[in-house]
Order: structure tokens, then sequence, then C-alpha cells
């Protein structure tokens, strides 16, 4: 649940608390070739057989390989393939490896950037036969200009045969907004945000929240200025590492501004000031308790998303909200089929499957089958396809113990959630919260730490291994 802190507030039941470049290689010329991979940033391929081999050879007794050949590991632990592969700037970049494994065992591989190990022991399963290709992807952090990219077999029976390295692409910018997740600055010993960046890779935060300063005025925990303070120093940080955010307005408690705004066009104004004052391209809109439960709010909500929504080309939406076990409930699905039949084309639709009684051992399942819950509802609502109904939601989990006593949401859990995030394409994987993302010390602060034994950003790093 979004509380909104220091002040936590009980609250009754399990219902309300639902809130729940062309670069030439020093040692051989290398012409990789671009390609538009997807409907990604333009991507570039390097031939293994260009590359820098240690123990491998260059081979061609297979089919369907690309360019002049493939790299045979030869059956060795620590042979490998390098790479030198430019980047147009720094930050996070998707290596996409094209691989055989005619063998019926994994061939494990370590990836390094610059000398460092960024991924280990990555699985590179069987392919049926040897001459049946298969791809890898692994998100890493490359530096602008050029940087060395080692796939090293690390087990006796070598790596796979790789045919090439694509750099970019489709998944280029992933983890990107999909990962983006809630933290928040005035409460709760914030992390430093470029820290967390550092330590796992994602580059989007949520930030929480933008509240209602008494009347239609926005502020950061109803209180802080959007301008000039410590809020947008942090921002400021977070773009200079190459990041980016999005604001989240509302949470569970304190003074929301879609009930203290009396129209819609004077609460658009106000989720106006905010886009204005950041430059927004994504806003989140929390939205629970009172502002939830008034059906005139969710129609001005609905009514001021349409209209910021026309007055900044391109700005994303979310909306999100808590959930059962099943997916939406009645307020749910009525606040899907309200912006549908109002022509409101909500980017995410974005459910917080937790608080919901779902217990310690199965939290992970529980929130797929929610998912599976609020995909039938959007898809219902708007007639999308499948695969367009996955791409408009998302899912905001909280690590640890939630405040349902007796609710726990496990790393195995987060690996569920990755993995049906993985195999449908949602928008958003994200959850409550990075202040949260780490042992408690002596004190139990549910709003800085998780209640479970772990280390800083266990949690985050799994979500961070989603590439959209
Ligand atoms: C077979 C196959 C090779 C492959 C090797 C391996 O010999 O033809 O292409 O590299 O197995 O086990 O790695």
């Amino acid at each position: 649940m979004h509380v909104l802190a220091p002040a936590r507030r009980p609250h009754p039941g399990v219902i309300l608390a639902a809130l729940c470049g062309l670069l030439l290689s020093l040692l051989f010329a290398v012409s990789p070739s671009s390609s538009a991979a997807g409907t990604g940033a333009a991507a570039t391929d390097y031939q293994a057989e260009n590359a820098t081999l240690s123990q491998g050879t260059v081979a061609t007794n297979h089919t369907g390989f690309t360019g002049s050949g493939f790299v045979d590991y030869t059956n060795v632990a620590g042979s490998y393939v390098e790479f030198t592969v430019d980047a147009a700037a720094s930050g996070q970049s998707a290596l996409t490896f094209r691989y055989a494994n005619g063998t019926t065992a994994d061939r494990p591989m370590n990836i390094s950037v610059n000398g460092t190990v960024v991924a280990s022991g990555v699985s590179f399963p069987p392919t049926a036969n040897w001459d049946t290709w298969a791809t890898k992807t692994v998100n890493v952090t490359l530096n602008a200009g050029s940087n060395k990219v080692r796939a090293t077999a690390t087990a006796a029976t070598g790596g796979p045969n790789l045919d090439r390295l694509t750099v970019g692409g489709s998944t280029g910018a992933a983890p990107g907004m999909a990962v983006a997740p809630y933290e928040y600055f005035g409460w709760g010993s914030p992390p430093n945000p470029t820290a967390v960046m550092s330590a796992t890779g994602v580059k989007w935060f949520t930030l929480a929240f933008v509240l209602s300063d008494g009347g239609c005025n926005p502020a950061w925990d109803g209180s802080r200025p959007l301008t000039g303070g410590d809020d947008q120093a942090k921002i400021n940080s977070i773009r200079s590492a190459g990041g980016d955010v999005i604001v989240s307005f509302g949470g569970w408690s304190g003074a929301k501004l879609g009930e203290k705004c009396s129209s819609a066009s004077a609460l658009a104004g106000a989720y106006q000031k905010v886009i204005n004052a950041y430059g927004l391209k994504v806003i989140d809109i929390d939205i629970e308790n009172t502002e939830w439960s008034s059906a005139t709010v969710r129609q001005r909500v609905v009514d001021a998303l349409k209209t910021v929504k026309a007055n900044n080309p391109g700005l994303k939406t979310i909306i999100t909200f808590g959930t059962t076990t099943s997916g939406p409930d009645s307020t749910g699905v009525d606040m899907i089929n309200r912006a549908a039949n109002s022509g409101l084309a909500n980017d995410i639709w974005c459910i917080m499957p937790f608080d919901f009684g779902g217990g310690t051992s199965n939290m992970g399942t529980l929130t797929t089958q929610a998912m599976e819950g609020l995909k039938a509802r959007v898809k219902s609502a708007y007639g999308y396809s499948d695969s367009v109904t996955y791409a408009h939601i998302g899912l905001s989990s909280m690590n640890g113990k939630t405040d349902d006593a007796g609710e726990l949401v496990r790393l195995a859990d987060f690996r569920t959630m990755l993995a049906y995030a993985q195999q449908h394409h949602i928008a958003r994987l994200t959850y409550w919260s990075v202040n949260r993302d780490r042992a408690c010390g002596s004190g139990t602060d549910a709003d800085s730490c998780s209640g479970v034994l772990q280390q800083p950003y266990d949690f985050l790093k799994v979500f961070a291994q989603y590439t959209g």
C-alpha cells in the first residue's frame, strides 16, 4: 500500500487496503551492420567470426549462420569471444547473442563489459540441433564510445556456437520505463537514487506522491514545492545520470488533487503544472481510498487525463489501483469501462496485487492470476488483441512484508512476476518501494525496510532483468 508516512495509517480490511557506429576493431577490420530490429531503436550487428577469439575457432560446418561463419568454442572452459562495440551514449543497452547449442545441456557463459563480469552464468540452453539458432539477451550498461564485450565459456564443454552479437534494438531501452521503482524523497530514509541506478542498472523512478497543497494546487506530499527544493535536485541528478522520472499523484493518505480540484479542467490544470515543472513524459495516477471510491471523482480523473493527453502529445498515462486476487473489483471494472467509454486511451492499467490476504508462499502465483483478470477486463473494455492488451497492463507489487499481517512477497514471487512479464511483455513491472528494498535494522519501520532478510535492492535486481 502506498502509505504517506510518517503517519502510517491503519486501514480497515483487506479490500480498502488493496492499494495497494561504426567502429573498427583494433585487431580486426570489422564492418558492423545496422538494422532496425523490431520497433525499437536501431541495432548494430557484430559478427562473432570478426571478433577477438581466445581458444575458439571460426567454423562453417552448420547451416543458418549469418555473415561468413560462426565461432566454435572448442569445448574449453575459459574460451572467449570478445567484441569491440560502439555506443553513441552511455547507458543501458541490450546485448543479444545469436547462438546454437545442439546438445541437451546448457552452455553457460559469463558476460563481461570492459573487464567486469556483469552477468555470470548466463544460460545458453539447447536449441534442438547445431543448425538451429536462438537468441539470448542480456542488459548491460555501456560507456559512450568503445566498449569490450566478452562472452566466456564457464563449463568444460565450452560455450555454444556463437553467430553474432546485436547491440541495441527493440529491447535496447530496457529496463526502461517499465521498471520504474517507487521512491519517496520526503520520508522512509530515501536511498540516493543515483546510487540505486549504479547498483541495479535501473534508469527510471516513479516518485511518490504529488498531493493537494490544501487546494487545487500540486505539492510533494502536499507541502514541498515542485521547484527549487530537494525533490527537484534529486530529479536533476537522476536525469544527469541518464535516467528519468514518472511522477505519481495520489496514494492512500493525504488530500488528493482529484477531490480538491472541483472540475476535470481544474484537475487537468493541476496535473499540467507538474508536467510543465519537470517536462514529464509519463504520469502515474495512483488512485486509492476516497479518490477511488467516488464515481464522480473517478470520472473527473478520466476526463482530466483526456485533457492532458490532448494537450501533451506523446504523454503516457498510468492508472494504478488495488485489486483482488482474481483481478479488478467492481470499482476497478467500473474505472476501466468508464475510461474506455469516455475515449481515454490510457497507456497502462496497473494493479497493486497485495494486501488482499494472499498468504506467505504464493503471492507470485496470485499476482499472475490477478493480472490475467486485469487483462480480461482491459481487453473487453477496449477491444484490444491479446498482445496489445498485455502491452497496456502492468503490476506494482510490494516487496517483503505487506500491510496485511501474514502476507509476504518473497524474492521467489518477484521471479514469478518477472517470468510472467517476460512471457507476455507487459508494460510495467514495478513495486513499492525502493525505500523498503533493504533489511530492517533494529527498527521495523515498514516504510524504510522490507521486514525480511535481504541485501540492499535484492528485489529490484530481479525486476531490473526485465527487458520489456
Ligand atoms: C559438435 C558441433 C560443433 C560444436 C561442438 C560442441 O562438434 O559440430 O559445431 O561446436 O559439437 O560441442 O561445441
